[in-house]
């Protein structure tokens, strides 16, 4: 059951060691310059294991695959939070108390439904999780002090609160598409079912989402709870660093989730199926690919070098949805582009396999979800992770406020001139163009400008 000692598998050394390698008394001593983090563990955690080589993702030691089967995302979430399953009546009373919290108060409700029509959802999660900050002062150590945190009920409170409201306020988002009014949540329903309610009841409280959609729903929050070290649980962690309240923090997390290389991949992947439409057209993208015109989207990992646990679930998962929604075509497309990559000799080289993004669009869109909502689905769920380290790092003696150095590549030291004495280097950077707009155009020829 147990790999190699654990001394042999994580391996380490105290980056500020390196500080005593020196070349002449006044060298500050050696760094590490590790751009993008690829060989820099800025935190120990004991939530998620993931061995990219071997394809394997364990929360909290659990193999992801078991989870999928046996688990509902509100049980993973207790036990990424607290480190073990719950028992039965402790489950009974955290999911008791999450939907306790699922009310969004009605302020953000209105700034949501002040946001324009077409405002991408992942921009009005972010400005609703800040203004969460906002609506609970009670949260705030910058009010009420930095040792706020160290309490546990409003530890505990502040998790049940956003793991409570993400839906919520996901569901709003989502209507606003629509131009329609947000839906109340319900407390009878389970976890995806109240999402799924709150998105097409239309405020009809007996509407009951289809089961096994529901359930395919949750799956897909489990897979994407928690993956240790990525860009935006990092930037969890590091705004929580300097001690900013829990809602700010996890708003900047959800900000990098937004960004096309991290939650908005599988929205990449859908435009570039679209782009292919058939078949055929698959031997000429892979020699772009490998011309490096373009990269293929849902393929390749920082941490896997193996196919991606997630996606092999995922794969299982598109068929149950296409059973009850029906057949999305680009599946065909889908399938026959993995099996050309994989065995291709750029693809097999690179260790480049389907990630988790690759199938989870064509399940969302299937299941009737516009492609701008899709990093949405992902944030939800990973509310948990981010909640889990941030809880982590509160415990943790070793946290420091995050502020790497850099390896200063400037000018060394040159004296200010007087405006009058100064010339204008020719290489210099300067600011580009400022592109005017025939609107600027008419109101500069006015006069009073
Ligand atoms: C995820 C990703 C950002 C990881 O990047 P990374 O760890 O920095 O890996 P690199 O960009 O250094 O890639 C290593 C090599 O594989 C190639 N590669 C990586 N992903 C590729 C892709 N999707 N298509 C084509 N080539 C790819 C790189 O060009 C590089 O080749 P080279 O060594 O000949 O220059 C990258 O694989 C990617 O952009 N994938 C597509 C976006 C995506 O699906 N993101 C979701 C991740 S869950």
């Amino acid at each position: 059951m147990n790999g190699p000692a654990e001394s042999t598998r994580f391996r380490s050394i105290k980056a500020t060691d390196l500080k005593r390698i020196t070349v002449g008394s006044s060298d500050k001593g050696m760094k590490l310059y590790d751009p993008g983090y690829l060989n820099t563990a800025p935190v120990r955690s004991s939530t998620c294991y993931i061995d990219g080589d071997a394809g394997i993702l364990r929360y909290r030691g659990f193999p992801i695959e078991e989870l999928a089967e046996g688990s509902s995302f509100v049980e993973v979430a207790y036990l990424l939070m607290y480190g073990n399953l719950p028992s039965k009546s402790q489950l009974a009373d955290w999911e008791f108390v999450i939907s306790q919290h699922s009310a969004v108060p009605q302020g953000i409700l209105d700034i949501i439904q002040a946001m324009p029509r077409d405002a991408h959802p992942m921009g009005v999660l972010v400005s609703a999780m800040s203004t969460l900050s906002v609506f609970h002062p009670d949260a705030n150590p910058a009010l009420r002090g930095q040792d706020l945190y160290k309490s546990k009920q409003v530890r505990d409170k502040q998790i049940v609160r956003i793991l409570g409201k993400a839906p919520t306020i996901a569901a709003a988002a989502y209507l606003r598409m629509a131009g329609r009014p947000p839906v109340l949540p319900l407390s009878n329903l389970s976890y995806s079912e109240n999402f799924l309610y709150m998105l097409d009841s239309l405020g009809n409280r007996s509407y009951k989402p289809n089961t096994r959609l529901a359930r395919v729903l949750d799956i897909l929050f489990i897979l994407h709870a928690e993956h240790e070290m990525n860009c935006s649980t990092a930037a969890a962690r590091h705004l929580a660093s300097s001690g900013v309240d829990v809602y700010t923090a996890l708003a900047g997390s959800v900000g990098a989730l937004y960004g096309p290389l991290h939650g908005g991949a599988n929205e990449a992947v859908l435009k570039m199926l679209s782009e292919l439409g058939t078949v055929e057209k698959i031997p000429e993208f892979i020699e772009g690919v490998k011309n490096r015109r373009r990269k293929m989207s849902g393929f390749g990992h920082r941490v896997y070098k193996n196919y991606d646990p997630r996606a092999k679930v995922i794969k299982q998962l598109a068929e149950e949805v296409f059973s009850i929604v029906g057949r999305d075509p680009l599946i065909e497309v889908a399938v026959a582009l993995e099996k050309a990559a994989l065995s291709d000799e750029y693809f097999v080289k690179r260790k480049l396999y389907p990630n988790v993004d690759f199938y989870s669009g064509l399940i969302y869109r299937a299941m009737g979800f516009p492609t701008e909502f899709f990093p949405v689905l992902f944030a939800i769920p990973r509310m948990a992770g981010y909640l889990s380290h941030w809880r982590e790092s509160l415990d943790d003696p070793d946290t420091k406020i995050m502020r790497p150095p850099q390896v200063y590549t400037g000018v060394w030291l040159r004296h200010y001139m007087p405006l009058k004495e100064r010339m204008t280097a020719k290489e210099a950077d300067r600011p580009g163009q400022v592109s005017v707009s025939n609107a600027a155009r008419r109101r500069l020829a006015g006069s009073g400008a």
